[in-house]
């Protein structure tokens, strides 16, 4: 019987492609995908540090998997290999040791690609934990097997890390400086996965949009010239990027949203605050009226993009006016979605020991406020696409036999009645149905 494994994701869509590619090495190797830890070999979460929440959720499930086992070990005398990958290794690689000691092996998100090795080591010395977090001064990327294709939506990591050091964030310290991968290489990547049966690619990065990789003559790069290329791959249907940094948007950029018709008129430009004192004490490269000065150009390229974005509220010194503001810019833009975090406190960060923090009780209030006012947008959003036909890719079996799940153009969640003979295929829909996260409809020409 071939061996089994099961990995669980947190975080970003970044953990979301590397747990595809550790997959990819899993299989390489001869395992086979269980459909719950109780039934795998080797379980390992690929964990996120971005907020406390995120970070000590793993350190709970860990504890559970621990039970899950040894209930496997003495019910069954099979034994589990349990590894920890991702931001919160890089982080705290000292801890795991102390909150985790059963943890046969952890690698941080730069590492992972060792993973085989790491497992033929613990076959060799049982019960030791080998924790490999070293920053290798060499492209993971070509440690890694070739990628496998995993459906008709896939992710291509074009870059890694971040220099941006926003005073909040710890994603600079995990998965260090910025880096890009070279043309070809994201090319010939997009290409097997056209081959394998995607349909969409999302590329990604921390800060997407500041994509520099070398040509096969060494000469720099941008994201829009990536995006063309791209879109020059016969079979691709669909392209996005994300996550975008609005200081580096720049004007070749904006004109791929208006010449490109396999870009989707959909993007995720992360604002965080609409007070300008406030992003300065995030160390934001951008204020609020280049922000908007972004957008309307956005706009004005492409007047049906929809765009979305990330928010923190009660950041340190955030007083009711900057939270005014960022309220106000949500009204001027009319996200079509949005994601919004209280400000967590993370060790290392410079805004983790700044003086004015927030307490918990205007945290929450606030974030409340914001969330009402963006999930309203959001729905208004969705209640006017009912009656529009939109071309809707399925990639997802819904809960009900018959279902399938699919992504709209702008990122929608949609359910409709279809046989499984349409995943992984783009389908017209007629938009029939609408609520704050899902959208409902009936497939048409079939
Ligand atoms: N590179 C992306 C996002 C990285 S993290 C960008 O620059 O937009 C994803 C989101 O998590 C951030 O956009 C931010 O809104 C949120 N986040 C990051 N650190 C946080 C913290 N300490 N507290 C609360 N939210 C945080
Ligand atoms: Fe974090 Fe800022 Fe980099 Fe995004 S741009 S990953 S928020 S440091
Ligand atoms: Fe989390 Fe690391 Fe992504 S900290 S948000 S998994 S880059």
């Amino acid at each position: 019987m071939s061996k089994k494994y099961y990995i669980k994701t947190f975080g970003c869509q970044m953990n979301v492609y590397d747990s595809s590619r550790i997959a990819d090495m899993l299989q390489n190797l001869g395992y086979e995908e269980a459909a719950s830890p109780r039934q795998a070999d080797l379980v390992i979460f690929n964990t996120c540090h971005n907020r406390k929440k995120a970070a000590e959720k793993v350190f709970s499930d860990l504890g559970r998997l621990y039970n899950i086992k040894q209930e496997r070990l003495a019910e069954e005398g099979r034994d589990m290999i349990i590894g920890l990958a991702g931001c919160v290794v890089q982080a705290e690689d000292e801890q795991i040791a102390k909150r985790a000691p059963y943890v046969d092996f952890a690698t941080g998100p730069l590492t992972y690609y060792r993973i085989p090795q790491l497992l033929e080591e613990i076959g060799r010395k049982k019960g030791v934990s080998l924790i490999d977090t070293d920053f290798p001064a060499i492209d993971k990327f070509d440690y890694l097997p070739d990628n496998q294709s995993h459906g008709g939506c896939s992710y291509l990591a074009i870059q890694e890390g971040c220099n941006n050091f926003c005073t909040y964030c710890v994603v600079p310290y995990t998965r260090g400086a910025e880096f890009s991968r070279p043309v070809e290489a994201v090319l010939a990547e997009a290409k097997r996965l056209v081959a394998g049966g995607t349909l969409e690619i999302n590329l990604l990065g921390q800060n997407v949009n500041s994509y520099h990789g070398e040509d096969s003559a060494g000469k720099e790069r941008n994201l829009a010239y990536l995006l063309r290329r791209l879109s020059e791959i016969d079979g691709l249907k669909r392209l996005r990027y994300t996550t975008s940094y609005p200081a580096d948007v720049d004007d070749d950029l904006i004109s791929c949203h208006r010449d490109l018709s396999k870009l989707m008129p959909y993007l995720h430009l992360p604002v965080q605050s609409g007070s300008d004192r406030i992003l300065k004490a995030m160390n934001r490269r951008h204020n609020r009226d280049d922000y908007i000065r972004v957008i309307d150009k956005l706009k004005e390229a492409n007047p049906a993009i929809g765009l979305s974005s990330d928010f923190i509220v009660g950041f340190p010194g955030e007083s009711d006016a900057d939270f005014q503001a960022t309220l106000d810019l949500v009204n001027y833009v009319k996200y079509i979605q949005a994601f919004s975090f209280k400000y967590s406190r993370r060790p290392g960060t410079p805004a983790a020991v700044y003086e004015n923090q927030i307490e918990e009780k205007v945290k929450k209030e606030r974030l409340e406020i914001l969330q009402n006012l963006l999930f309203s947008y959001q729905l208004r959003f969705n209640t006017e696409s009912i009656g529009k036909t939109m071309p809707v890719l399925f990639d997802m079996k819904g809960r009900h036999k018959g279902q399938l799940i699919g992504r709209t153009p702008y990122m929608q969640n949609l359910h409709a009645e279809l046989g499984k003979e349409y995943l992984n295929k783009i389908v017209p829909v007629k938009i029939t149905g609408a609520n704050t996260n899902s959208l409902s409809g009936i497939a048409e020409g079939i």
